[in-house]
């Protein structure tokens, strides 16, 4: 193995809050390796400079404070690393000279803004990974040759609002994480041509309605985190293109209503969750096509902390509950608020003695 250049010691209190679980992973590889090259070569890491660990499939380069971030990367670098450096703009061709590369992970910087030519020349880029900063867009354009990327992480940066020109080109496109922004509506068309997608992650943001076809466009979507938003409605037809659709998120939001056939065709759901709602009681209907045999809700559901009205109106969820009560959640937090003689007791004892 070849030591190209060597670097510090990332164990800065920041480092262990690292998001990015692989990143982190990955630098506590390279810095084990790197500790046992230094020492059998008897080299002092030298702080000031990225670490770098080539391999035969090309070299992963990892950049943290202090190091100085180098004008140019190794050719063949196909992982990079420059994470918390509150870099707050990287230079249009900050990418020139690595078109081998596969992974970028940007995360805990200040990113504002981002060149539309940053990404033209690494066209196999595969992930990338801006965690942590502060985008409020992102330019038309950004993705024109990223035909390759499948993993796109837009967590915890300042976007309120999203155009369907942002993701153009992302055909390959298999996971969007949107969670931790400042989301309040979502345009028509967004994800129209993003037909490869599988995990879509609204969660946390400030999103009171969705768009009706928001769902259209993925031909086979498997997760879909809508939790810690502020829905009220579920409504008929958001999740019906969707039949293939495995772990449902729905928590935290103030869901009143869902419509009778909001889950109509759900027929693979593992798990679903509406825990943390406003919901006092479901329309008829609503469960009948859920946990069926030939998918039996294998990963459970959660029900609680809604203020349900224990009255007639939910006995088709009574019948539902009994039957799949091995797969429910949080029993203990799913109790009657109403009516007053059975306020505090569990859905599951009023559904038992029913
Ligand atoms: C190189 O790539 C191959 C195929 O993608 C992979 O199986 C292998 O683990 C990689 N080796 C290293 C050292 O990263
Ligand atoms: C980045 O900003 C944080 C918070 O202001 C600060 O604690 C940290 O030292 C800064 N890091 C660098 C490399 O400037
Ligand atoms: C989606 O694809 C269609 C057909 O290729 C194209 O006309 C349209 O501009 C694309 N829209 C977006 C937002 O990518
Ligand atoms: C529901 O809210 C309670 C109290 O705020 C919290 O402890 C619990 O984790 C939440 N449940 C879920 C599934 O988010
Ligand atoms: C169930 O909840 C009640 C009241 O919230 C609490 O007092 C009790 O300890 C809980 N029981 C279990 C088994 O968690």
């Amino acid at each position: 193995m070849e030591k190209r250049e060597a670097i510090m010691s990332p164990w800065s209190p920041e480092r262990s809050q690292s998001p990015g679980g692989l990143s982190s992973h990955l630098s506590k590889t390279l810095l084990l390796l790197l500790f046992s090259v230094a020492s059998a070569q008897g080299v002092t890491p030298d702080r000031d400079t990225c670490l770098v660990f080539p391999s035969s499939n090309g070299s992963s380069v990892s950049c943290h404070p202090p190091a100085k971030l180098p004008h140019h990367f190794p050719s063949d670098t196909v992982h990079l690393v420059v994470e918390f450096f509150n870099l707050t703009q990287l230079r249009p061709d900050t990418l020139q000279g690595v078109s081998n590369l596969q992974e970028l992970h940007l995360s805990t910087n200040q990113l504002e803004s981002l060149s539309p030519k940053l990404l033209l020349p690494v066209p196999l880029l595969k992930v990338l990974d801006l965690t942590r900063n502060a985008l409020t867009q992102l330019p038309p354009g950004l993705f024109r040759v990223s035909a390759a990327l499948h993993t796109l992480v837009l967590k915890e940066n300042r976007l309120e609002v999203l155009e369907p020109s942002w993701l153009c080109g992302l055909k390959a496109l298999g996971h969007l994480d949107l969670s931790g922004n400042h989301l309040q509506t979502l345009p028509p068309g967004l994800l129209a041509n993003v037909t490869a997608l599988r995990i879509l992650d609204l969660s946390n943001n400030q999103l009171k309605t969705l768009p009706l076809d928001l769902l259209r466009g993925p031909l086979q979507l498997e997760r879909l985190h809508l939790e810690g938003n502020r829905l009220q409605v579920l409504e008929e037809g958001l999740l019906a293109p969707q039949p293939g659709l495995r772990y449902l998120f729905l928590s935290d939001n103030k869901l009143a209503a869902v419509a009778a056939g909001a889950f109509r065709g759900l027929q693979q759901l593992d798990m679903l969750d509406l825990s943390n709602n406003s919901l006092t009681s479901v329309p008829k209907g609503l469960w009948t096509s859920l946990g069926q045999p030939t998918r039996d809700m294998e990963d459970g559901f959660d029900i609680s902390g809604n203020p349900w009205i224990c009255d007639h109106n939910l006995d088709d969820l009574y019948r539902w509950l009994v039957a799949n009560k091995d797969k429910m959640f949080s029993r203990n937090d799913t109790r009657c608020a109403r009516p007053e003689a059975l306020k505090g007791q569990t859905l599951l004892e009023a559904a038992e003695s029913h």
